[in-house]
């Protein structure tokens, strides 16, 4: 496995690879690797020839300077990882080779940043659509893999692909959990034990959700959730939002479309994490 740090030296060797007519398979990755990081490489490495995994945590995708400060690095750790699930190459660029001068661009992708983690975290996918777009013009992809952990975040990328008219191919893949329904997160290990023993009932209330739809009234299984949720100790809810999965709108009611999805972000203590589920219904 190549480990690349310059922008110039990962460049010459995939525009290399390229020229040998081998497919390139991507996964950005802000490090701190767990297996849904690496399910996602694993999809790399079976679908492609190459697969490359970027680990930059970019610092201007937070919206809070602690946020960004107290995000875990494990680089030596994330590249043993990366090695033994079959990367072939790493990128790990320093901020000032990302951002060598101030960052101008800006990007509009209309209601689905304005929803949701939008709405809870400005300027926040204006910062992921920026990097992308710079690590999908180094890297040069055919293909590039995100979780639906960030479902909103995976709807931002798609819009940028259309609205920017690159050539890869996004794809969506499902979202990793711990034994007890926990999504994995790189800001799990930040859990107290007892706030880790609390966080399951995230899932546990997806699936409440779940079991509820066409049941009651949608906005009473949303009030109920919240409350729910705001009882558990050091549990204070930021959404709880069931919208339709392409628009990323919220429904009044349960067949107000054809694909609805339900959403939650919380703070645990003062770690944010966010969680979502198809829901199912009217089978
Ligand atoms: P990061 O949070 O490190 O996540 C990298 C990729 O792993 C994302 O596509 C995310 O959705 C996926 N992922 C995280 N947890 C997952 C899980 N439990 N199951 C499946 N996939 C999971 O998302 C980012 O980094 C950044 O915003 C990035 C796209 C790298 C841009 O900086």
């Amino acid at each position: 496995m190549k480990i690349y740090h310059s922008i110039k030296d990962i460049q010459r060797d995939i525009l290399a690879q390229k020229a040998r007519g081998l497919s390139i398979g991507f996964v950005p990755t802000m490090g701190a690797l767990h297996r849904g990081h690496l399910s996602l490489l694993e999809r790399s490495v079976k679908e492609n020839d190459i697969s490359i995994c970027s680990i930059f945590v970019n610092p201007i995708q937070f919206n809070h300077k602690q946020d960004l400060e107290k995000y875990p690095r494990s680089p030596e750790e994330d590249c043993k990882k990366l090695d033994n699930a079959g990367c072939d190459i790493v990128f790990a660029p320093s901020a000032g080779e990302m951002y060598p001068e101030e960052v101008k661009e800006h990007y509009d992708f209309g209601q689905i940043e304005r929803v949701m983690e939008g709405e809870h975290r400005p300027g926040h996918f204006n910062g992921v659509a920026v990097v992308v777009k710079r690590l999908f013009d180094i890297c040069m992809p055919h293909k590039a893999y995100f979780g639906e952990k960030d479902f909103q975040q995976l709807a931002i990328i798609k819009a940028l692909v259309e609205q920017q008219n690159m050539s890869v191919e996004i794809m969506g893949c499902p979202i990793i959990r711990e034994g007890d329904g926990l999504a994995m997160s790189s800001r799990n290990v930040r859990l107290s034990p007892e706030e880790r023993s609390i966080a399951p009932a995230i899932f546990k209330t997806l699936n409440q959700i779940q079991q509820k739809a066409g049941q009651e009234p949608l906005q009473e299984t949303i009030r109920k959730a919240k409350a729910y949720l705001n009882s558990l100790p050091g549990m204070k809810v930021e959404y709880i939002q069931i919208t339709d999965e392409q628009s990323l709108m919220p429904v009044e009611s349960w067949d107000d479309a054809n694909q609805i999805r339900a959403f939650i972000a919380l703070f645990l203590g003062d770690v944010r994490l966010i969680d979502n589920l198809k829901i199912i219904y009217g089978l």
